[in-house]
């Protein structure tokens, strides 16, 4: 038995399957060489070589049709995990190189991509713009300004991604005002390798109402209860932070201390096939991990529902359907 499944927190290049990448490489005659394992996965042995390979994979995608062919293998994936509503970060840096018109023409194979997987399992998905922190400030404009003329229904919010010990939140303000301006909805990446520091400044300065990761909010107990009196959103994905080494195990992972202490906390799987997991794996080893039940993951993703940044319209259909359904 499946659980409806919401997912908040995913990069859409981050959920290339090696062999995809491999395979538009040959396409392409591009060398990638180096970044693969002697069994064909991806090979880091650390966050900023996680992300130098996560860079060169995404060099392969270079036009509107390789970003449907690869949405609609994310999208087939994530449904058979048992997903119905995924937001993925979408970057006009790798888009399109943040020229605006290419951006649109990117953004439209994907969403078309999207349409067509929902025909076919049901499947929403949701793009939110996603700067680059390791790029700097003067491309994140760039970025933002491209998110701000494309705000739309299909593309609800804007986020940060990136070396998060590059930098300060209020270099990137700017851009975060833009897109607030425009419509968009605010999440960053923080307190996944800065500590608690880089959250609170985060949601000081992007005035953010998600945080990607913010686990490391755990070592600090009065920020904790700031997010959880806040009401602030942390994008959990503890696959991927045991992948990279940032906790030992998943009994050691704070998403259950996090939880118990009162702040709302969401599942994800961040860049799937990098960590060799899935949300079903996700749901399997937490469950193992901290003994949580089906009410529990339940709850979970009504949670993930209410934050998701989506209409409203969508989040009631996708609330009924976790009332409903055993996938
Ligand atoms: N880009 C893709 N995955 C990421 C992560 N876990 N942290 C920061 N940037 C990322
Ligand atoms: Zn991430």
């Amino acid at each position: 038995m499946m659980l409806p499944k919401v997912e908040l927190h995913h990069h859409l290049e981050g959920g290339a399957p090696p062999a995809f990448i491999r395979g538009l490489a040959a396409q392409k005659k591009m060398d990638i060489g180096g970044i693969f394992d002697e069994r064909g996965n991806y090979a880091f042995r650390d966050f900023l070589q996680f992300l130098k390979v996560y860079e060169a994979a995404t060099g392969t995608l270079r036009t509107p049709e390789d970003y449907h062919r690869l949405t609609l293998a994310v999208l087939e994936e994530a449904a058979a995990s048992g997903v119905i509503y995924l937001e993925s970060f979408l970057s006009p840096d790798f888009c399109g190189g943040r020229d605006l018109s290419a951006w649109r023409e990117y953004l439209h194979a994907i969403r078309e991509a999207a349409e067509a997987a929902e025909r076919k399992d049901g499947i929403v998905l949701r793009g939110i713009a996603t700067v680059i922190r390791h790029f700097g400030p003067d491309k994140a404009r760039e970025t933002a300004l491209c998110a701000a003329e494309t705000a739309g229904d299909f593309l609800r919010g804007f986020g940060m991604a990136g070396d998060e010990m590059r930098g300060k939140p209020k270099d990137f303000a700017w851009s975060f005002d833009m897109a607030r301006e425009a419509g968009l909805r605010l999440t960053s990446h923080a307190g996944e390798w800065g500590g608690p520091e880089s959250v609170r400044d985060t949601i000081r300065d992007l005035r953010v109402e998600r945080v990607g990761h913010g686990v490391r909010a755990i070592e600090d107990l009065a920020l904790v209860d700031e997010l959880a009196e806040k009401g602030i959103v942390l994008e959990c994905c503890p696959g991927s932070n045991i992948a990279l080494g940032l906790y030992p195990s998943w009994r050691a992972h704070p998403i259950a201390r996090l939880h118990d202490r009162g702040v709302k906390v969401t599942i994800s799987t961040d860049d799937p096939p990098f960590f060799g997991t899935s949300m079903e794996r996700e749901y399997t080893r937490l469950a193992e991990a901290f003994d949580w039940d089906e009410g529990m993951f339940m709850s979970l993703a009504r949670t993930a529902a209410d934050a998701a940044f989506c209409d409203d319209e969508t989040r009631d259909k996708i609330l009924k359907r976790l009332e409903k359904e055993v996938v």
